[in-house]
């Protein structure tokens, strides 16, 4: 999420900053901008889109003045693509200029706090407030400053700071944000990660959480926030770029497969207060909800099996009606909508045309729209009602995978907001689910620890020529998501069926070997499916079940056995899904096929 660079040295810094900009460009793109400091004065530049426009803008950065400064690629979460967002903010004062990565969580308190002494913001963005606190909280000692304005942050961050008072000093800090310090001859420079740096420098300090770090030309000073000079390693590394885009992973899939944990952490950020669940911006109130009768969930694809985790789970908390249909089938078949159903709009890109379409029929029917989206300012966000952004980060493999994952951790936010707001569930219980939540980044990494027994498990379906996957209730709503990531990706033929439907005809094509997935994570059900995977096992079926860590149930049933930490039951779509992501990438992988873009698919499908 968001790229940021910062330079100081013997030559122009504009140059260099666009170059690492666009090599941090795949970290987010919808605008772009660069602070430089030249005598005492700040200049900035910002375009909305590419590094490409910030490039002709100021003819590769020649046009730009001055030999330190600070640069930056935005993936928006706070506010739409545009200008005045676009980083670097400034303070009122023009002294300080602020590139930040991550999010500040309390940034609409101290923004108030702000505002009501007369500071004016010239941005929607959460970061416009360090700028400002810099200014505030400035005692002549840069150290200082920057320390106590740290204190007053809560969530991620990782800052370049220029100060006009410092000519030639380059500031950064960290928490939580990745931050890189790249030691050079005559220049340091900063960066989200070695990509940015590769050309000048091999050597590298990484900056850890709650460190100040104050470059000049010809030197690197790192301090922890009560101004103790630290001792710091420097690591020289090998690398190649586009593995380091990649974070070392072979494809994007894989790198955004291990971003769960983070990309959910992420989407459940600053939303989880005192045991309830807490949207900023949120115009739906209690009062509307309680006219609701009910919800309409609509969407394509991946997020449209993520919607169906939404339906299972949002009636089984607020007792409220839902439906949930395809977004082109929606609009054609004149659906029954009024002012009294709630509609949600689930889109990874928000471009989608047909959810785009289904959300204005919708609207024009007198419905709210609620919409779970990734993509800040994209056209499902503009039009809605509310929005609910998923703050999963850029997803560029074109098969979803942290983008389903927070579309379905967005949903259990928001069946909690609908219990709370509506009594139907005691506090109790909604604090318990909400304490699952926030440990299901922790499960996650559990079961990404079992790559390599799940790559190893995939090669059994390397020959396969169809194969079917099973579960009943939210374990057939992730069976959906599975057999599709493993069609789209390694084009095997593969079908979901809920379990017990399988008899009512699919059951004819099991035969000999036939890969049969059971997912059995819903331990309600479990003696209702391990009936139905009899049934496809006595027909010779290869049956690989997926459950809960100790359930020996299906161990006899079954060929092979994939396991997951068990979690609340209503949340196992967000663990369940993990092993099937691996094995499909594994799948494909051994065929040979090209994961990340794969035949046909596009990322966003702007098309009916
Ligand atoms: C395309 C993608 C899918 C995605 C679907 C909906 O088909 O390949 O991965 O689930 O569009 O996209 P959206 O951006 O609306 O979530």
């Amino acid at each position: 999420m968001c790229g940021i660079v910062g330079f100081t040295g013997n030559n122009k810094a504009a140059p260099f900053l666009l170059e690492g900009l666009k090599k941090l460009e795949y970290r987010g793109y919808d605008s772009a901008g660069i602070a430089v400091l030249s005598g005492d004065k700040i200049k900035t530049e910002k375009t909305v889109g590419r590094i490409k426009s910030l490039m002709e803008k100021t003819d590769n950065g020649k046009t730009v003045d001055g030999n330190i400064g600070i640069g930056h690629t935005r993936w928006a979460t706070h506010g739409a693509p545009t200008t005045e967002n676009a980083h670097p903010h400034l303070s009122g004062n023009l002294k300080f200029a602020v590139v930040h990565n991550g999010i500040i969580e309390n940034y609409s308190a101290l923004r108030q706090k702000l505002i009501d002494e007369g500071v004016a913001f010239n941005s929607q963005t959460d970061t416009e407030v360090v700028p400002h606190l810099l200014q505030k909280y400035y005692n002549g000692n840069i150290t200082e400053t920057v320390s106590k304005v740290m204190g007053l942050l809560e969530g991620s961050f990782a800052l370049g700071i220029v100060c006009s008072d410092y000519p030639d000093t380059l500031i950064a800090a960290k928490r939580f944000s990745p931050l890189i310090i790249g030691v050079g001859e005559k220049s340091n420079i900063i960066a989200s990660d070695v990509t940015a740096i590769a050309a000048v420098t091999k050597d590298i300090i990484y900056l850890e959480d709650d460190e100040i770090a104050l470059l000049t030309p010809s030197e690197v000073k790192v301090l922890d926030t009560n101004g103790k000079t630290l001792n710091k390693e420097i690591t020289t590394i090998s690398w190649d770029v586009s593995a380091a885009e990649k974070g070392g992973f072979k494809h994007y899939m894989m790198k955004e497969i291990f971003e769960q944990p983070k990309a959910i952490k992420q989407a459940l950020s600053g939303r989880i207060k005192n045991g309830e669940v807490y949207f900023e911006n949120f115009s739906l109130t209690k009062e509307k909800l309680k006219n609701i009768n009910r919800i309409v969930i609509v969407a394509c694809g991946s997020a449209y099996h993520a919607g169906i985790v939404g339906k299972y789970v949002i009636e089984e908390m607020t007792r409220i009606p839902c439906e949930i249909d395809l977004a082109s089938e929606f609009r054609y078949r004149k659906p029954i909508i009024d002012e009294k159903v709630l509609t949600v709009l689930i889109s990874q890109s928000g471009e989608t045309a047909d959810t785009l379409a289904a959300l204005k029929e919708a609207k024009s029917l007198g419905s709210h729209i609620v919409s779970i989206v990734n993509v800040v300012g994209s056209s499902i966000a503009k039009a809605s009602d509310d929005v609910l952004y998923t703050w999963a980060g850029p997803e560029i493999a074109v098969a979803t995978t942290k983008g389903y994952s927070t579309q379905v951790a967005v949903l259990y936010l928001f069946s909690a907001f609908i219990a709370k707001a509506l009594n139907t569930l005691d506090d109790k219980t909604i604090t318990d689910f909400l304490n699952d939540v926030k440990e299901l980044p922790e499960k996650i990494e559990e079961i990404l620890k079992e790559k390599d027994a799940i790559k190893e498990l995939a090669k059994h379906s390397v020959n396969d020529s169809s194969l079917f996957f099973i579960g009943r209730n939210i374990d057939y709503a992730v069976s959906l998501e599975a057999s599709l990531k493993l069609k789209e990706i390694s084009y095997i033929h593969s079908e979901s069926y809920a379990a017990g439907e399988l008899k009512h005809g699919t059951i004819s094509l099991i035969e000999e070997g036939r890969t049969v997935i059971a997912l059995a994570c819903c331990e309600t059900l479990k003696d209702k499916l391990l009936s139905n995977i009899k049934e496809v096992a006595a027909r010779g079926a290869f049956v690989i079940t997926c459950a809960n860590e100790g359930n020996t149930d299906f161990i006899k049933e079954s060929n092979e056995m994939i396991y997951v930490p068990k979690v609340n039951e209503l949340l196992i779509a967000s663990t369940e899904v993990i092993p099937f992501q691996i094995y499909s990438y594994y799948v494909a992988y051994y065929k040979g096929c090209d994961i990340d873009k794969p035949r046909n698919l596009a990322k966003s499908v702007t098309v009916e």
